[in-house]
């Protein structure tokens, strides 16, 4: 493929002002997540993080699917020093390391890296046709993106298991009644409903969003008397921004707060 063609692996846009998007764009291949594709996610987490005129990314694969996984056909020759020489892990990282929230908006399959994508996300909006799953054991192999740590966490050790040892998916019904998915809706209202909750927090306060999202993120994995002490931290360091006093302010003004991030 040329190197204009691989460029075009995600296309990025900004459907809504503070709203960057990123749509996988390999309908050949149901959207497998190949080099140029992890390098394009990357960057999009890297703009979303700094660009302060954005405030929310939304991760999509269009109407049909999500993504099939890791791209299979890249994968099927490589030995081990090749896998840690391509140093995928960094290009999660960077999605990992997003401090603005990411929302997931699925249609169709969400398999393998798939759907670790999704769940790299923080709101995970889902279709009643998408199917989860982690079907890497089908191919010899096991999740390497966070699937066995990230799932479990997401919906305990029996469910997670189920998926990880048989491969085989759920549906979105299934998977939201597992806590997986943040809102099931109808397939055609996917887009919308996550662009719905991404104007939501947009008009909240993105200093307090950031925080939020970091003391949820990281008390998960901490005791809770840590993850209490830093709540309380942070929610202390926020009595230092403008927005703090102008949300209060307006409360009592009985007026709407204009957040500016500061
Ligand atoms: N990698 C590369 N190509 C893929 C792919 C993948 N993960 N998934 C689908 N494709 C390709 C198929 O090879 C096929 O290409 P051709 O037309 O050139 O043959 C095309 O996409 C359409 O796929 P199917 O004909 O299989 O479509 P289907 O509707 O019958 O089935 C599916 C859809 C259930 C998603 C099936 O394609 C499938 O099971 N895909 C593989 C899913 C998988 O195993 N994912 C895990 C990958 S490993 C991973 O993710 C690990 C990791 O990070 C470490």
């Amino acid at each position: 493929m040329s190197e204009a063609a691989e460029a075009a692996a995600v296309l990025v846009d900004r459907p809504e002002e503070p709203v960057l998007r990123a749509t996988l764009n390999r309908p050949e291949a149901m959207n497998a997540l190949s080099m140029p594709a992890r390098e394009a996610l990357a960057d999009f987490a890297r703009r979303v993080d700094t660009e302060t005129g954005i405030r929310v990314g939304i991760i999509t694969g269009g109407p049909t699917v999500f993504a099939a996984g890791a791209d299979i056909k890249a994968m099927v020759d490589a030995r081990p020093m090749a896998l840690h020489r391509r140093g995928i892990h960094r290009l999660w990282q960077a999605i990992a390391e997003c401090r603005k929230p990411l929302i997931a908006a699925v249609n169709g399959y969400a398999l393998g890296g798939g759907c670790e994508l999704a769940m790299h996300c923080d709101l995970i909006v889902a279709g009643t046709g998408a199917r989860f799953g982690l079907p890497e054991v089908k191919v010899g192999i096991m999740p390497g993106a966070g699937g066995t740590q990230r799932l479990i966490r997401a919906v305990g050790k029996h469910r997670a298991l189920r998926l990880l040892l048989t491969g085989e998916p759920i549906d979105a019904p299934t998977a939201a009644d597992w806590g997986l998915v943040t809102d099931l809706v109808h397939d055609d209202a996917v887009m919308e409903t996550a662009l719905s909750l991404a104007g939501t927090i947009a008009r909240r306060p993105p200093l307090a969003v950031e925080h939020i999202k970091e003391v949820a993120l990281a008390g998960a994995d901490l005791p809770l008397s840590a993850g209490l002490m830093l709540e309380r931290k942070s929610m202390h360091l926020l009595f230092d921004t403008a927005d703090q006093t102008e949300g209060m302010t307006a409360f009592l003004d009985k007026r709407r707060p204009d957040f500016r991030g500061e």
